[in-house]
């Protein structure tokens, strides 16, 4: 069983610190107990609000209500999977086909769906706290705050709340800014975070070039080319940018000494380095973030995904005391209704709680072990469309031959039981992540069903030539 895998029930304590309050004692309480479904379908489940009977109903309803773009673009893929009963490593289509979610949405389901431990923290918090007041002191955003200071490298020490990634990718750059009093900002092309203001704006032009004028200062560079980022930075430069792995590039893994160049860099022309780990934190890349697998502290660290437990959106910029004084100064400047809800407090601590148990990443790294000699195997196997198998960790990526291959394995998961998505700015990446809490077995059916899937893209890509 994998460590805070499903079917170990809640154990007490867990938060650092001393004493123990009754909240504390509370929230760690005893959970539900549920087991990983191992077999089964939808049809078991009675959670769809208007009958699964009526799929159809549903995408025409989504389409004309929520995106008929969206719903055009499935539609034509041949993609009708509608989210319906959801549990563990597995999510079911309304009309009861399983898949294993090698999704995740980026780190959202780091442990699965409905892990029970953080079902019944929420349940505990819903019985006596709800937002909570953001101009407010908090407890609960204290004690997050204290307990994400604790995890996060060098002296990150401060934390604000948002409520998704772009949000907390925005207040980084502001904060870099604001401490700096400079414009410039750096990132990687090709990179993503988010699509909100300033995370926009240091992403790829695709996503930003219709919402033109973006907010100026903003410049991109190759990335894991040190030279490239020497040559652009200079004394303007408030804050350099990166995702420890970019996952929107393709899951690419840079050179072991990047990090402490990009550190050295940022250091010797004052500028800030942020290091966005929305998709590779919280145990993808084997550590706690992916970027203590460099050795290396940024000055601030984004996290979100993966912090909510898949149950309560939560965000957070967490930085250094040395940047303190611009917010210290300027306490009211940057205020998120919603960000650090108290519920979602509850829900964050118990996901930390269970990230940092005995074994947890130790398991993340059996794991990665296992999908490595697979890798292996799958490159030996289908030399004619994996080039290369990329992996940080649990953080995996197969690039193969061309652009559509990315596409047509997702398309194939979908017949071969597995959800995959590629990567958006590299379409001949699939993108690999599966739950951390997986079982080894449960890696290799993954890998088999991967087998499958090459198998039949090289079969797609033949017929073409
Ligand atoms: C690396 C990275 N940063 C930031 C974001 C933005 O997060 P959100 O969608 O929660 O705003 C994402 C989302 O996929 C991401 O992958």
């Amino acid at each position: 069983m994998a460590p805070g895998g499903f079917g170990k029930g809640a154990e007490e304590g867990g938060v650092a610190g001393s004493g123990g309050t009754g909240w504390r004692r509370r929230r760690s309480g005893a959970g539900k107990t549920l087991s990983a479904a191992d077999e089964g379908t939808g049809g078991e489940f009675g959670m769809s609000l208007v009958g699964r009977d009526d799929k159809e109903r549903i995408i025409e309803r989504f389409s004309r209500h929520v995106s008929s773009g969206k719903a055009r673009f499935f539609r034509e893929a041949g993609i009708d999977f509608v989210f319906g009963h959801r549990e563990g490593i597995y999510v079911w289509d309304l009309d009861g086909r399983r898949l294993i979610n090698c999704h995740c949405n980026g780190g959202v389901f780091n442990l699965g769906h409905r892990h029970p431990r953080v079902v019944a923290a929420l349940r505990r918090a819903l019985e006596e706290l709800d937002i909570g007041n953001h101009h407010l002191i908090s407890e609960h955003r204290a004690l997050l705050a204290e307990r994400l200071a604790e995890l996060s490298p060098g002296d990150l020490n401060r934390v604000v709340f948002g409520v998704g990634g772009g949000e907390a990718v925005d207040t980084a750059i502001k904060l870099a800014r604001g401490h700096t009093g400079r414009p410039g900002i750096i990132s990687a092309r090709g990179g993503y975070h988010g699509h909100t203001g300033f995370a926009l704006a240091a992403g790829d032009p695709k996503y930003s070039d219709p919402f033109r004028p973006l907010p100026p200062g903003f410049r991109q560079v190759p990335f894991g080319d040190l030279e490239a980022l020497k040559e652009a930075m200079d004394d303007s430069v408030a804050g350099v940018i990166f995702e420890t792995v970019p996952a929107t590039l393709g899951i690419v893994v840079p050179p072991e000494d990047y990090f402490a160049g990009v550190r050295e860099l940022c250091d010797r022309h004052g500028a800030v380095m942020i290091i966005d780990e929305v998709q590779t934190g919280l145990g993808r890349c084997g550590a706690v973030w992916g970027i203590d697998t460099y050795g290396v502290a940024p000055d601030i660290l984004v996290t979100a995904k993966g912090l909510s437990g898949g149950i309560y959106p939560m965000a957070a910029t967490v930085y250094s005391d040395a940047l303190n004084p611009f917010l210290d100064a300027n306490p009211f400047i940057h205020v998120s209704t919603f960000g650090g809800a108290e519920l979602g407090c509850w829900v964050a601590l118990e996901v930390l709680d269970i990230l940092t148990e005995e074994g947890f990443l130790e398991h993340v790294r059996e794991l990665a072990a296992v999908f490595e000699k697979g890798f292996r195997e799958l490159l030996a196997a289908h030399p004619g469309v994996l080039v290369e198998a990329r992996q940080r960790g649990l953080m995996m990526g197969l690039k193969m031959a061309n652009d559509l291959c990315g596409p047509l394995m997702t398309l194939a998961g979908f017949r071969h039981g597995i959800l995959t998505i590629y990567a958006n700015n590299d379409t001949s990446v699939s993108q690999i992540l599966p739950p951390l809490v997986m079982e080894a077995r449960e890696a290799e059916a993954v890998i088999e069903a991967l087998d499958g899937m090459l198998a039949e893209v090289e079969r797609t890509l033949g017929a073409q030539e």
